[in-house]
């Protein structure tokens, strides 16, 4: 495996890799790797000749009153588990490199990113498209790959490499849980003990929803009030936002049918945690 640093290393790289026509696959990162990263990763291992991967804690993402320093960077843990993926590269810039003095450019997907966390996150997601644009546009992979569990942020992706014509396959892989339900996530180390034994109520809450739904409900509104009371009685969390959607628009739905994502974010403390299931009425 190598570390790469700069943009123009990985892109000699890169094309010496083209030129073999061996596919690129990518899962983008920000490093504080769990099982749900190594499934991206393990995903793209089985699908393409070549792995890259990046790891960048992107500021352009965090608000100002976000987690940006605190963030965690193991940067030796990470560079040890990618090798034990397999990953061939692993694609580490500095902010300098990623945004030179003087960038001034961003990518902005409209509408999608103004709602559920986009609301609670002014800029966030354009942050995010504007790194995942750059990227892909460094990495030019066949294949990106993507975390269910960031529902949001895996349309708003795909809307934009449509939008845009970036000559890329967007693939969305399950997301992966601790053995209690919890949506693996970097953000978990930050909980109290208490926190983390009562943040299982989210997915609970979602399980429960889509028990529900499935056995006849179809009013939103009773299974947002519902699962608001479970989350409350059982958690010190305090609900960002609790919402039923369409799967693939993000508008909200009343009456349940189609394509639906039951969505929510949570903040235990200083830590938001979101969450989500996606299913087909
Ligand atoms: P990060 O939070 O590091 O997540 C990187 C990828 O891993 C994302 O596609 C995310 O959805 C996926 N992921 C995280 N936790 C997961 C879980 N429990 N199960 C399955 N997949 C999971 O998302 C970002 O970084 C950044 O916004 C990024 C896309 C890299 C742009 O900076």
């Amino acid at each position: 495996m190598r570390i790469v640093k700069s943009v123009q290393s990985l892109r000699s790289s890169i094309k010496k890799y083209k030129d073999q026509n061996k596919t690129i696959g990518f899962v983008p990162t920000m490093g504080a790797l769990h099982e749900g990263h190594l499934a991206l990763i393990r995903k793209s291992r089985r699908e393409n000749d070549i792995v890259i991967i990046s790891v960048f804690v992107n500021p352009k993402q965090f608000g100002p009153k976000e987690d940006f320093n605190s963030y965690s960077r193991p940067e030796k843990k990470d560079i040890l588990l990618a090798k034990n993926e397999k990953v061939d590269i692993i694609f580490y810039p500095s902010e300098k490199e990623m945004y030179p003095t003087g960038f001034l450019t961003s990518i902005n997907v409209e509408g999608i990113t103004d709602v559920l966390c986009g609301a609670s996150r002014p800029g966030h997601f354009q942050g995010v498209t504007t790194v995942v644009g750059k990227l892909i546009n460094i990495v030019t992979p066949d294949v990106m790959y993507l975390g269910q569990k960031d529902a949001q942020q895996t349309i708003v992706l795909k809307r934009m490499t449509a939008d845009l014509n970036f000559p890329v396959t967007v693939k969305i892989c399950p997301t992966v849980r601790e053995a209690d339900g919890l949506a693996m996530s970097s953000r978990n180390r930050h909980l109290t003990a208490r926190q983390r034994e009562t943040a299982t109520v989210l997915y609970k809450s979602l399980k429960n929803a889509k028990k529900r739904i499935l056995a006849g409900e179809r009013s939103s509104a009773r299974i947002i009030r519902s699962m608001r009371a479970e989350i409350e009685k059982n958690s010190p969390g305090k609900i960002d936002y609790i919402a039923c959607v369409n799967a693939d628009s993000l508008t909200p739905i009343k009456q349940l049918k189609g394509k639906v994502t039951i969505t929510l974010a949570v903040k235990f403390g200083r830590t938001r945690l979101i969450d989500n299931t996606i299913f087909r009425i």
